[in-house]
Order: structure tokens, then C-alpha cells, then sequence
């Protein structure tokens, strides 16, 4: 099947689009900066915050995986970026005929009260609400996510490290699990992917 991966140069939406390419989909990828993707798949530029670009790299797709981010801590800012990037998607999806939606999302949304994860719990249900048939899969932490935060915080020679508890899990893996998903059509909200777990076999925790 032909799979738009939006967000497809980070650090999950890489892996994303290399495991869907290996697995013989016709893949392309959208960012802002159009930078290139894995080998095998197609680069668009466009920007979900107005929706430039959006409509031709969508053309002839069959699912869309959202993989885009925005760095806030801000409440308002979170929810009002996923909320309206979400909606804004979804409309330009069904247009062009897309069959199904998938959005990663993180572990806890609804339990952990921080301002970025409530926007992410306002992004699960703006994609469920929408006009395109949803798929939520949830990821804790990627391993990667130590390295982001140390140079989202950083402040001349000196980072801020904020304390907090996850069980990481390599990008790769939550990319397989992503590409699991697609493969396995719309579902609402799947189990979560928790370390080692796939998105087909995981459906509790590691004790
Ligand atoms: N990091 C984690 O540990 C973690 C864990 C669980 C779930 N997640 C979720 O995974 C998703 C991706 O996270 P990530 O860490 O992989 O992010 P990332 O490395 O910052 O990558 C973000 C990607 O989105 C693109 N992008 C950003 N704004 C965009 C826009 N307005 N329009 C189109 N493309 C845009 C970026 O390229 P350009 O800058 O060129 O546009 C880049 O390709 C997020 O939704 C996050 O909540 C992350």
C-alpha cells in the first residue's frame, strides 16, 4: 500500500518509513525542512500547522502516520498544536480518500497531568474523532529521548535534566510496531507498546 509518514526525518518517523519500505510499501515522507528519508522512499515538504503541501503528498495514499512533534511544555500550546494539526490532517485525508489514520502516542496521557501530554491525550481523541478511521498506539520514551531533552534544555554550556521514571524503548522498535499497525488497518487504540512488546503480541506490561 502506498503510506504518507508525516514527520518522516525525526527521530521515530525514520525508522517508521525504513521499516514500512523494507516491508515492500511505497512510502513517502513529509517535514517541513523536505528533508530526504530512508533509501526507497519519497520526500514532500509541507507544514500540518497550515496544511502547505499537504494535499499533493497525500495523493493516492492509502494510510497516513502521524509522526510530527512540537517541543512545549505549554498546556495551551500543546493541545492547541495537536488538536488543530490532528483536525486539520483528517479533513485533508478524507478528501483525498485516505483509508486510515494512525497517530503515536505516549504512554500515560491520561494518567500523567504534564501540559505536552495533555495535548498528545487531545491529539489521540481528535484523530478518534475524526472523519478518517483511527489508529492510537502508545510508546513510553524512546531511547533516543535522553539525547532530545539534553539539547532541548540546554542553556549555553549547561543542560537542564528533569527527574522522572520510563521504561525506554528504541525508536526502531516502536517503528516496527508502527508499521504492525499499518499493516493491520484501523483498530481505535491499541495495546501499548511497552519495552521488547510489539504492537501485534503486547497486551500487558514487563514485570
Ligand atoms: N521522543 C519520545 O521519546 C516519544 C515517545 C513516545 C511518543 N513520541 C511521539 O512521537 C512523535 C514524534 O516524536 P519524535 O521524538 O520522533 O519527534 P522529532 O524527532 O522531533 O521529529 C519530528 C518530525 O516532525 C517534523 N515536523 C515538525 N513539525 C512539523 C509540521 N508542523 N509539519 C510537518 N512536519 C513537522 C520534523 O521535521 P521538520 O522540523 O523538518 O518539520 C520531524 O521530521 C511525537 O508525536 C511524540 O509525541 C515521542
Amino acid at each position: 500500500m502506498r503510506v504518507l509518514v508525516i514527520g518522516g526525518s525525526g527521530v521515530v518517523g525514520r525508522p517508521t518509513a525504513s521499516a514500512l519500505s523494507q516491508r515492500g510499501h511505497q512510502v513517502a515522507i513529509l517535514s517541513r525542512g523536505g528533508t530526504a528519508g530512508p533509501a526507497g522512499t519519497e520526500a514532500f515538504q509541507g507544514d500540518l500547522t497550515t496544511g502547505a503541501g499537504l494535499e499533493k503528498a497525500l495523493a493516492g495514499v492509502d494510510c497516513v502516520v502521524d509522526c510530527a512533534n512540537v517541543t512545549t511544555t505549554s498546556r495551551s500550546a500543546a493541545v492547541r498544536y495537536f488538536t488543530d494539526t490532528t483536525h486539520r490532517l483528517g479533513v485533508l485525508a478524507a478528501a483525498a480518500g485516505v483509508k486510515h489514520h494512525v497517530v503515536l502516542s505516549i504512554v500515560g496521557v491520561d494518567k500523567i497531568p504534564f501540559g505536552y501530554h495533555v495535548g498528545k491525550l487531545a491529539q489521540e481523541q481528535a484523530a478518534l474523532a475524526g472523519p478518517v478511521p483511527a489508529t492510537i498506539l502508545r510508546a513510553t520514551q524512546f531511547h533516543e529521548f535522553a539525547g532530545q531533552t539534553m539539547n532541548q534544555m540546554k542553556f549555553g554550556r549547561f543542560s537542564v535534566v528533569p527527574q522522572m521514571v520510563t521504561q525506554p524503548i528504541a525508536a526502531a522498535e516502536v517503528g516496527a510496531a508502527l508499521a504492525d499497525v499499518v499493516e493491520d488497518g484501523p483498530r481505535g487504540r491499541v495495546a501499548e507498546t511497552w519495552p521488547t512488546c510489539r504492537a501485534r503480541s503486547s497486551s500487558s506490561r514487563p514485570s
